[in-house]
């Protein structure tokens, strides 16, 4: 209807000397004379040049930070320093009006939790365009990869009966009325009245789910939105986030570990590739933010850096029993810096991630074979002579500067004897998971896959402090707006 162009098209150059339209929001106005000029196409803006003087008084005081136009002139080369192109024009439609005394956002500096309470406008910031044209660019570039490998996409069930990991982190699905459920003859709540005829959830995980197309297809990923009910108020934790997890018959510990690794190199390879200059001003974004803070709380690399630092460099691969030795000989623990204790058998904290991939290796690193008490059920049973310290399972977790755990995976037990006895041992109903023991009996196979948090990688490659500002609208204990 506008025939407008893009500016991204714009900017490459090839229309100088044309007559365009474009249309998108002030970004900047200055002197009543230079707008700087956003439609999302590309990080840049165009410069519009209008000569005041000559321009309708009425249009003049409508064009505002944020507000929507659309602007027609040629476009020529700029005299002016900072921009190659611009159009000179008194050609200016007002969209939509953006009155400054009301609107939420001011032309300057805006802390995140203001933001955050803007979440239906803050896309058109800076930096949050930015953050979300990287997010496309992951998500696209996990298609990509996968695709490229001849992988099948598999969607996962959003509402489901299992729990995935056992942890009983799920939010209930229901139709029955809370004030008033059927009840059975002993007073318990009558799931079988509810609308599946039994209890559901939404689901934390598409892993069982994807370990059913591993067993078919051989190689399937899924990548959807998961859920969990966890009460964890940081800057890591989402209660709705997405996940990509690869599940690959035939595929040992092993080989996970190497895909996992080859698949963060190539995300964030990507993202360098395709979406420089929004990975160069989130860079510079950081460095104007440290300016001001002790050394020690700043980044020990810069946002790009670190990524080509990533991208070229081989993680560490070490074991549990390896990275609880060493954090027992580590100066923070020595001078009882440590809030938790590393010890065998109890989890690693993110204080004990931090300083392996922070101080100790300072390069991503691959924890694997955890001992078996702490993991999910699904994981397999390590051989007698793979177990150091106690049982192990055949785990991992892909740990990252700043951000911790990115992935999580495993090897998956195949023997249906070892799967039975864990399902047992850890009170799981044996019954809720029928289709997932059957699987070993009828043509099962070695197989492993992985767990990718979809915004921590999208945090680590944008440099953003909290993830809740990686999502365009996050959902967290507390808060669900928008
Ligand atoms: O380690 P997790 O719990 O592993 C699984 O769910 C497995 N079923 C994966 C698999 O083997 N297929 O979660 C995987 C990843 C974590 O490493 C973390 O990056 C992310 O999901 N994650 C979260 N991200 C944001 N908010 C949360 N609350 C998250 N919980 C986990
Ligand atoms: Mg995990």
């Amino acid at each position: 209807m506008y025939n407008r162009t893009e500016i991204k098209e714009v900017l490459s150059g090839s229309m100088v000397g044309k007559e365009v339209t474009v249309c998108g929001w002030v970004r900047a106005f200055r002197s009543n004379r230079f707008i700087a000029l956003y439609d999302g196409s590309s990080f840049n803006t165009l410069q519009i040049v209008i000569d005041f003087e000559q321009l309708d008084p009425a249009i003049l005081k409508k064009i505002s930070f944020h507000a929507c136009i659309c602007a027609k002139g040629v476009l020529t080369a700029s005299q002016g320093s900072g921009q190659d192109y611009e159009i000179i024009t008194n050609d200016i439609t007002i969209l939509g009006e953006s009155n400054p005394e009301k609107y939420p956002l001011q032309p300057k500096a805006q802390t995140m939790e203001f933001l955050r309470e803007n979440a239906h406008f803050r896309m058109r910031t800076n930096t949050f365009s930015s953050v979300f044209r990287i997010r496309h660019g992951i998500a696209f570039a996990v298609h990509k990869f996968f695709n490229d490998k001849g992988y099948y996409y598999q969607h996962s069930p959003i509402i489901t009966a299992s729990d995935a990991e056992g942890a009983g982190e799920m939010f209930k699905v229901t139709t029955l009325d809370l004030e008033n459920p059927p009840r059975t003859e002993d007073g318990a709540v009558d799931y079988k009245k509810d609308f599946f005829g039994g209890p559901a959830n939404l689901t934390v995980s598409g892993q069982l789910q994807a370990e059913i197309g591993a067993l078919a297809l051989g190689k399937v990923y899924t990548f959807g939105p998961t859920f969990r009910a966890e009460n964890s108020n940081t800057t890591r934790h989402l209660a709705e986030f997405w996940m990509i997890e690869p599940e690959v018959a035939f595929f040992d510990i092993v080989d996970d570990m190497n895909l996992a690794e080859e698949f963060c190199q190539y995300l964030i390879k990507y993202v360098l590739d395709n979406f420089a200059e929004d990975v160069a001003f989130l860079d510079q974004r950081i460095q104007n933010l440290e300016k001001n803070m002790p050394a020690n709380d700043r980044r020990p690399m810069g946002l790009l850096e670190t990524l080509k630092f990533v991208v070229d460099n081989k993680f560490e691969r070490i074991t549990y029993s390896e990275a609880v030795h060493i954090l027992r000989n580590s100066k923070p623990f020595k001078k009882g810096q440590f809030e938790f204790e590393p010890s065998w058998g109890k989890d690693l904290q993110a204080e004990h991630e931090r300083f392996l991939v922070e101080k100790h290796f300072k390069k991503p690193v691959i924890v694997r074979n955890y001992p078996k008490a702490i993991k999910a059920f699904y994981m397999r049973l390590n051989e007698p002579g793979e177990h150091e310290q106690g049982e192990t399972v055949a785990a991992m977790d892909v740990l990252f500067p700043g951000i911790g755990e990115v992935i999580g995976g495993s090897q998956r037990e195949e023997r249906y004897e070892e799967l039975l006895k864990r399902v047992h041992e850890m009170n799981i109903p044996e019954e809720e998971l029928w289709w997932y023991l059957e699987l070993r009996k009828f043509g099962g196979a070695p197989h492993a896959g992985f767990g990718l948090g979809f915004e921590r990688m999208v945090q680590f490659i944008t440099g953003m402090g909290n993830i809740r500002d990686v999502i365009p609208f996050p959902r967290a204990s507390g808060s669900a707006e928008f």
